[in-house]
């Protein structure tokens, strides 16, 4: 940052340097006895030892072309250095604001939509690197540039500088209060509605099954279009403001030299006298307009975009401090879990809820048990197995592995004892290796284990005898179609490449035909005693063998006990049983 500033500030000094150089050139070509006349010229040539005056002038060309071609160069260098260190900033932007987000506690994914996250990593960022924080440096460039030749006509003639400067300069003042506030109320207009659109957009493509079902496509377009519409509005204003003073300005400056020799020669004077003068200002013109010009483009660009950067701001702020030993939780020993995980008194509320989706719930785990979780929709399951996997965060009550309570501080150590399997799937257009040993990186990919938990869910037959490539064969959207029920042992199959001591699924085989169902449990009861598995289920079927079933009811512990049990003792248990076991 600090080479760009000094950059900038050689840049000025240089074309100032040139400016001013031109002036005795004309003076000399217009008048060749000026240097006789001029003293300060004659020390010069005295001092540099130039005696003829045809000398004279060519070495004050020399002089001057090479300030040009210096100006010029480094003009050129700095304003490449710019652009160049906005794309870094971009860059650097957009990894701290994904680092921001991810390192989010998981509660706060809940309230904010994936796409408005999606869009500022992608698009925000470099909108406000582009459209405020280039502009900014160009201004300053601009800026540094512009006083040093305000200085320089300053220097040469005060009053008619003065007079000059003062015009333009508030000249331009004047359009940008003018144009201001429409600036600001475009900006915040054409963000909103930008993000309307991009709304709009990822609900029509998320759920084009659906739309096409019911023929609404039109409605999408419609509603497309009024957004769109204020977008390709705010994009004309945004863009045109800031260019039009542009031409006035021309017209003002340049017919003003114009009028200027028109005058001189009207009047009959000496065009001469005033010819290293009109030079200076048709050069200073020539420097200072597109100078203020884009000083004012880049203030309007920057105020037009800055709600853009309000927002980042807010979100950049979250941004955690990881030290690079903390970043890898491989890294981090696993909570020791040899007895049991214990829930005691375990309260939840989610944030705006209005009532507790858990009510303090107690239960007790027992490691290499299989436990089952089965309540009706929207009795608190997830959310228990969310607690339990530490991603909501646990305010009331308690979680206990070997009797020590899980807490923000050794979470992170409790997680690496734990597989996840949720509902759905998300599958990356990858190799199935890739998708088992999900989020590592390829060189630190162990195969073995990728094999083993392919092994352990029922999918390495699969994978070996009937996948083109086998291992390396690429699923996902663009990929293989694979089916459901091998799309999630391709879940369990991920949970298990780390080899947790406990595997939670979430109706993990809920979406699954009976028969694919079976397929799957058949996978986790190989693993039953080995590991402690919790199972979320809504089918009794998948349920029958576990070691303990914990009925929820409106977040409380309805009942539990094994299957048969429960069959005995729970009249909402057998109810349920019926229900679901009628409705497949
Ligand atoms: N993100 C959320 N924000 C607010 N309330 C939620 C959220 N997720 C779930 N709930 C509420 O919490 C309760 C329990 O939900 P959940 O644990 O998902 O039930 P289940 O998994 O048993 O179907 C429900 O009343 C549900 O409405
Ligand atoms: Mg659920």
């Amino acid at each position: 940052m600090l080479a760009l500033f000094a950059c900038i500030l050689f840049t000025a000094f240089l074309e100032m340097a040139g400016v001013a150089s031109i002036m005795p050139f004309m003076a000399v070509v217009a008048n060749p006895g000026f240097i006789q006349n001029n003293s300060v010229m004659l020390e010069i040539g005295r001092f540099l030892g130039i005696a003829d005056s045809r000398s004279y002038v060519i070495s004050l060309g020399v002089l001057a072309l090479c300030l040009l071609v210096a100006g010029n160069f480094f003009a050129a260098f700095t304003s490449a250095f710019v652009v160049r260190t906005g794309a870094r900033l971009n860059q650097s932007i957009s990894h701290r604001l994904l680092a921001a987000y991810l390192y989010r506690p998981y509660e706060l994914f809940l309230t904010d939509n994936s796409s408005r996250l999606n869009r500022n990593i992608l698009h925000e960022v470099y909108n406000v690197v582009f459209q405020v924080m280039t502009p900014a440096l160009n201004v300053a460039a601009r800026l540094a540039s512009a006083c040093s030749l305000v200085l320089l006509m300053l220097l040469v003639k005060p009053v008619l500088s003065t007079f000059v400067v003062a015009m333009l300069g508030g000249f331009y003042a004047m359009i940008y209060l003018m144009a201001r506030k429409i600036l600001k109320w475009n900006g915040e207009r054409y963000l909103k509605s930008n993000r309307e659109l991009a709304g709009i957009v990822s609900e029509a493509l998320g759920g084009v099954k659906e739309i096409k079902v019911f023929g609404r496509e039109f409605e999408y377009l419609d509603r497309f279009d009024e957004p769109a519409r204020r977008v390709a509005y705010g994009q004309t204003i945004g863009a045109v403001v800031p260019q039009m003073p542009r031409y006035l300005m021309e017209v003002i400056s340049f017919g003003g030299v114009i009028l200027l020799v028109i005058l001189y020669l009207a009047t009959g004077r000496e065009i001469t006298t005033v010819m290293p003068l009109i030079t200076l200002y048709a050069v200073a013109g020539y420097r200072l307009m597109p100078s203020l010009q884009q000083i004012f483009a880049g203030i309007t660009q920057i105020r037009f975009s800055l709600p853009a950067l309000n927002l980042l701001c807010a979100d950049l702020t979250e941004a955690p401090q990881i030290s690079p030993t903390d970043r890898d939780n491989s890294k981090i020993d696993p909570l020791p879990f040899n007895e049991e995980v214990k829930l005691e008194g375990v309260t939840y509320r989610y944030p705006g809820g209005n009532s507790n989706a858990l009510d303090g719930v107690s239960l007790r785990i027992p490691a290499n048990s299989t436990v089952a979780l089965v309540g009706e929709s929207g009795s608190g399951k997830s959310t228990l197995v969310d607690l339990l996997l530490g991603l909501l965060k646990i305010r009331d009550g308690a979680v206990l592995v070997d009797n020590i309570p899980v807490t923000g501080e050794n979470i992170v150590s409790w997680q690496r004892n734990v597989g996840y399997v949720p509902q759905s799937i998300f599958l990356s257009d990858d190799t199935i290796t890739r998708n088992i040993a999900f989020g590592v990186s390829s060189g630190q990919i162990d195969h073995a284990a990728v094999q083993k938990a392919a092994e352990q869910a029922n999918l390495h037959g699969f994978i070996e005898n009937e996948l083109p490539d086998g291992y390396g064969t690429v699923i996902g959207e663009r990929g293989v179609r694979i089916s459901g029920g091998q799309r999630q042992r391709i879940g369990i199959a991920r949970a298990l490449y780390h080899d947790p001591k406990v595997l939670i699924l979430d109706e993990a085989t809920s979406a699954l035909d009976g028969i694919t169902e079976n397929a799957v449990l058949e996978a986790m009861q190989n693993l039953a005693h080995k590991k402690t598995i919790i199972i979320v289920a809504h089918r009794f079927s998948s349920v029958r063998n576990s070691d303990c079933i914990f009925l929820l009811d409106q977040g409380k512990i309805a009942a539990q006990g094994t299957y048969d049990e429960l069959m005995g003792a729970s009249a909402m248990f057998r109810a349920m049983s019926g229900v679901t076991d009628d409705n497949g």
